[in-house]
């Protein structure tokens, strides 16, 4: 194995054993301690948690469930006081509520759900003695966003014909975000947003109109019957209602009354989440994908320059900059005649899946390039508008994230069961694995390391799975070496450069989901290792790693078939008979009992 000093600094700690245990499991000196969990009083009138009682407006006051992105910023001052986000993506509400009846839930029930729902900001402090990291109810920066909360749609679809409402004719404001899954953290202070599943939240009659049927929206009852209580979920009744879900949305966590807005201009999809970087004069990049089997990986020009430092006038200027630019979706090209990983894991012909490839615009802010679509027609349904550029079939791209120090950018393909299938697109040099039921990452670099680029080379650093299952491949690293991995979701990078991921597999290897190190750089490219498990059922997202802590999301503790409060499948994190409760996590390193940085 390889020694602790033949590592890269930051990933110097002794690797996770793979496991299915009912805990957060973590390196030797290192421990762990919960920052916030769903129900937690998010302010100092909020009620305590009571899982038996639970009510609508003391869920309003309180984390929201399903915990996913999380983002953090200091907040100026002494340097141990940060502002965190959370996503609030989805409610299990079998696991939320005894005897929960699916097609007859009671209206507090359904409110109950709407108001875990959407997100969550709050102060946490770090205790330099510990290390320790806890949420402050008396923040003042405090604040849940909720499935009813006002926002703003932005950009150059808003007010567009597609987005009026009865209750809305302006087609400009928005109750609600929901289905948020990943996001990001942007150089300017604030937080993005990702909406993705939105079209299970919406009832309907037969769907007639292929635009709707491209975004999944299906005939029947909302999964979680919404339109009882509130007709806009209703198709029926607001055809529109759909069309302003599925945005990247941008919150401003220094100002509590501050209204999140939902950008247009990067595009209607269901959104993993999105990241940023800056062009050399400072324009903003957005890189995001699109998650669902055979869907598209995506970024966003900006037209304006990012302004630096906190003045009023910096801030107003900056909340404009993803409202106008260039939408573009990629396309990749293989180099080898035989791309398809066969039986036997050979690689191609050249020794690596890699090519080149090309961002194609679908529209700026003024110009659609595609035929028969408007600009406002590309926003709203663009995916439609990237089927007719013929942007290439991914495996559910998740996170795609531009590394801070190589400006190279990782795409998470999550796993996609239907590539080879009868009537779907078979393996490709970017997609080699028919059946790829653990995933894989590729890494891509633009031309010129130029983010704005519209060419750019790309290769598979990682072909996931059980490392001795002869179809993947770690990077051409020894596979004796690496922890196994499948279904990368959430990328972050740490301050040495190393990449992290964290898998959401639904236990497709029998282990439990993690946040893995992987090297970049060096005779071990390649090598994952698996630094932080999560308890059964449960998923790994939000990674954030800081040289003196890492935030992991534990999202769904618990989700197991046929379980219940009465049969709970995880007690974490309150341990006995609790019930299981999503929460964020924080991990530190202690070095005699001192916390020391992490990974070294
Ligand atoms: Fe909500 Fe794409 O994971
Ligand atoms: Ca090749
Ligand atoms: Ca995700
Ligand atoms: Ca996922």
């Amino acid at each position: 194995a390889p020694t602790a000093q033949s590592l890269p600094p930051g990933l110097r700690y002794e690797t996770v054993e793979p496991n299915l245990d009912d805990a957060v499991r973590v390196p030797a000196d290192y421990a762990s301690n919960v920052v916030i969990r769903w129900g937690d009083p998010m302010f100092p009138d909020a009620p305590e948690f009571d899982f038996e009682h639970q009510t609508a407006a003391a869920q309003a006051r309180q984390f929201g469930y399903n915990n996913d992105f999380c983002g953090i910023l200091p907040i100026d001052g002494p340097g141990r006081r940060y502002v965190m986000f959370s996503n609030h993506e989805y409610t299990l509400e079998p696991l939320m509520f005894r005897g929960y009846d699916e097609e007859n839930p009671t209206e507090e029930q359904i409110r109950i759900g709407m108001a875990a729902h959407g997100g969550g900001i709050v102060e946490v402090t770090r205790e330099l003695r510990t290390g320790e990291l806890h949420h402050d109810r008396a923040g003042r920066l405090n604040r849940r966003i909720t499935a009813d909360t006002e926002m703003v749609l932005d950009g150059p679809a808003a007010g567009s014909e597609n987005l009026r409402t009865t209750a809305d004719p302006s087609g400009r404001r928005v109750l609600g975000m929901i289905g948020n899954c990943a996001g990001g953290t942007t150089p300017w202070g604030t937080f993005l947003s990702g909406e993705e599943n939105f079209d299970g939240y919406f009832a309907s009659g037969p769907v007639t109109d292929p635009r709707q049927e491209r975004y999944g929206l299906e005939e029947g009852p909302s999964e979680r019957r919404w339109e009882r209580v509130d007709p806009r979920w209703d198709l029926g009744r607001e055809p529109n209602e759909a069309n302003r879900f599925g945005y990247i949305v941008e919150i401003d966590p220094h100002d509590p009354g501050s209204t999140p807005v939902k950008h247009t201009a990067l595009g209607r999809f269901k959104h993993e989440g999105a990241t940023v970087t800056l062009t050399e004069d400072g324009r903003p990049v957005v890189y995001m994908g699109d998650d669902e089997r055979f869907d598209y990986v995506y970024k966003f020009v900006s037209d304006k320059r990012m302004r630096r430092g906190s003045s009023r006038e910096a801030r107003e200027h900056n909340a404009t900059l993803l409202a106008s630019g260039t939408l573009y979706v990629a396309t990749f090209t293989g180099n080898s005649p035989a791309p398809e990983i066969t039986g036997d894991g050979a690689l191609p012909r050249d020794g690596r899946f890699d090519g080149a490839g090309e961002w194609k615009p679908l529209t700026s802010a003024t110009t659609s390039y595609v035929d028969g679509m408007s600009v406002a027609d590309v926003l709203v349904f663009t995916r439609l508008a990237a089927d007719r550029v013929g942007a290439t079939k991914m495996d559910r791209p998740e996170d795609v994230e531009p590394s801070p120090r190589t400006g190279k950018v990782y795409i998470a393909c999550t796993n996609n069961s239907d590539r080879g299938k009868a009537g779907e697109a078979g393996a490709d040099e970017a997609n080699p694995r028919v059946d790829n039921q653990h995933g894989h990452v590729i890494e891509l670099t633009e031309d010129s390391d130029d983010p704005a680029a519209t060419r750019f080379g790309w290769n598979v650093l990682l072909v996931c799975g059980d490392p001795e299952d002869p179809s993947t491949w770690f990077g051409g690293y020894d596979k004796s070496q690496v922890s196994p991995i499948t279904s990368p979701d959430n990328i972050a990078f740490d301050a040495h450069g190393n990449l992290w991921l964290s898998t959401d597999s639904t236990q497709a290897l029998e282990i439990n989901d993690g946040l893995y190190g992987v090297v970049l750089e060096g005779p071990q490219r390649g090598s994952t290792r698996l630094f932080a498990s999560v308890p059964v059922g449960s998923e790994c997202c939000g990674p954030v790693v800081t040289e003196t802590f890492v935030l992991i999301s534990v999202q769904h503790p618990g989700d197991a078939d046929d379980a219940s409060p009465e049969a709970p499948a995880s007690h974490w994190p309150d341990g006995g008979a609790a019930q299981p409760r999503p929460a964020v996590v924080a991990i530190r390193h202690l070095d005699d009992g001192r916390p020391a940085k992490i990974g070294l």
